[in-house]
């Protein structure tokens, strides 16, 4: 699929894509979050919608203009994200998990601002496990054929550890990223494997994010036929 053919294959497609990265509250004022700017979700939501899907965004915490055309929901939290993901998941030909999700989220919500007192030492905070969402959707799968995308970042040995993420997650494509300076998070640009559970392995040279977005949709439209 050349950059020219402009093409609507995916037409007639529902599809979910989620974007930014969790916060997770500790006080009014505070939360546990990370540095996912949302932009690798953002292109692969505005990509699909000019090749012709109709598009749920679920983006949290970003600070994007909203693609065009595209139905963006606004979330904060992991359970936020995932109440709205397994919502739109039910009637969706693919589901794009490339959002932040926290694996975390503090055990408990303090209503007020947690205040320091002279020499007493901060107490420690808990932490209890978010659900895995892309786990859950893989394993659901709302309707057959529902093809599920999920997102690696890694920081070393890239490869081996996104095959035992692919096949731990059930998902039918993983893009598996190598954290690094001018690639992943909020930089404009990507570089990339493309993981798939029938053995593939598709690279994605560095570049814009728009480019993996459009290689990611040739690799899903490829499963829906
Ligand atoms: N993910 C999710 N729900 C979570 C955590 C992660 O849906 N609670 C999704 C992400 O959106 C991403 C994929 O799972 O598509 C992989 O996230 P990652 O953090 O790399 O994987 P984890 O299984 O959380 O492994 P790790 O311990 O390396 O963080
Ligand atoms: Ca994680």
């Amino acid at each position: 699929r050349g950059p020219a053919a402009a093409t609507t294959d995916l037409a007639g497609r529902h599809v979910v894509v989620s974007a930014g990265g969790t916060r997770e509250p500790l006080d009014p004022v505070r939360f546990l979050g990370n540095i996912s700017s949302g932009r690798q979700g953002y292109a692969i939501a505005a990509v699909a919608a000019a090749r012709g899907a109709k598009v749920t965004l679920v983006a949290a915490n970003t600070e994007l203009p909203d693609p065009a055309g595209v139905d963006v929901v606004r979330v904060g939290t992991a359970l936020e994200l995932r109440q709205a993901v397994l919502g739109a998941a039910a009637t969706a030909d693919a589901v794009v998990m490339s959002a932040a999700v926290a694996d975390f989220r503090p055990a408990a919500f303090a209503a007020q601002k947690i205040k320091k007192v002279d020499g007493v030492e901060p107490a420690p905070v808990e932490l209890v496990r978010n659900p895995d969402v892309l786990a859950e959707i893989s394993a659901e799968r709302a309707r057959p054929g529902q093809i599920v995308v999920g997102f690696a970042a890694e920081t070393n040995d890239a490869l081996v550890n996104g095959r035992a993420k692919l096949a731990r997650k059930k998902c039918d494509l993983l893009v598996v990223n190598e954290v690094g300076e001018d690639r992943a998070f909020g930089s404009a640009n990507n570089e990339a494997v493309v993981l798939g559970a029938d053995g593939s392995e598709t690279p994605v040279p560095y570049g814009p994010k728009a480019a993996l977005a459009d290689l990611l949709w040739d690799l899903v439209a490829a499963r829906f036929a």
